[in-house]
């Protein structure tokens, strides 16, 4: 069966929100981001797209410094807040309680449940987009978030944003585990 082509150019992606934390003008900037992603291990790299004239891209370039801060569900509201209005015209230093790790440029979240600070590593340049690739520096848990020393998904209820439409998500059920759901698998032959 041959599918039609659709008139969507973005496909309804489901991709976990985060709000990128940097300093720009002295101060601590947090942008809602999307379009994040692991780029590679051994360094561990993670890139994130932001749109050049985001006043968070002024802080990382200046101080080749950011975070990644991963907020739970019930921080919709205050991270659609954070992708609505730009540092530029409004203070979004003082939304969260802040802190540092090794790093002195990168500031993170406490309210969120998971931190991660990041070394500039490479840019990018896009058409309206500058590509963000960060070394990762430190990975901030609390142990509220743990379940016997590892990281419980459900606990960290992460936002989720659907891609094109614009909806926020929460997590569904847990179906399996990698390298096992499939490795019994018998391919059909077409
Ligand atoms: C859920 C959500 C996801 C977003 N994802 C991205 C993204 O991946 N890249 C981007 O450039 N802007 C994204 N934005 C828009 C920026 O967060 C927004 O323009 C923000 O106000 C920029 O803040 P700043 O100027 O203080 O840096 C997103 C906004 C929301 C609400």
């Amino acid at each position: 069966m041959r599918k039609a082509k659709t008139k969507f150019n973005r496909p309804p992606l489901i991709l976990p929100v985060c709000l990128v934390g940097a300093n720009v003008d002295g101060k601590p900037n947090f942008e809602a981001i999307a379009w994040f992603n692991i780029a590679d291990y051994n360094p561990y790299l993670i890139s994130i797209s932001s749109e050049r004239t985001h006043y968070t891209n002024k802080g990382i370039r200046k101080n080749k410094e950011f975070s990644i801060n991963v907020p739970s569900a019930d921080m919709a509201a205050v991270t659609d807040y954070c992708g609505t209005y730009s540092g530029e015209k409004v203070d979004k230093s003082k939304v969260f309680d802040v802190f540092y790790g090794e790093l002195t440029n990168a500031p993170m979240i406490s309210e969120c449940p998971i931190n991660v600070e990041c070394k500039l590593a490479r840019t990018i340049e896009l058409s309206h987009g500058e590509v963000f690739i960060g070394e990762v520096v430190g990975v901030y848990i609390e142990e509220k978030y743990l379940t016997g020393n590892k990281p419980d998904i459900r606990k960290i209820d992460p936002l989720l944003f659907e891609e094109g439409l614009g909806n926020y998500w929460k997590l569904g059920k847990h179906i399996g585990k990698i390298h096992n759901i499939g490795k019994d698998y018998k391919p059909k032959s077409k």
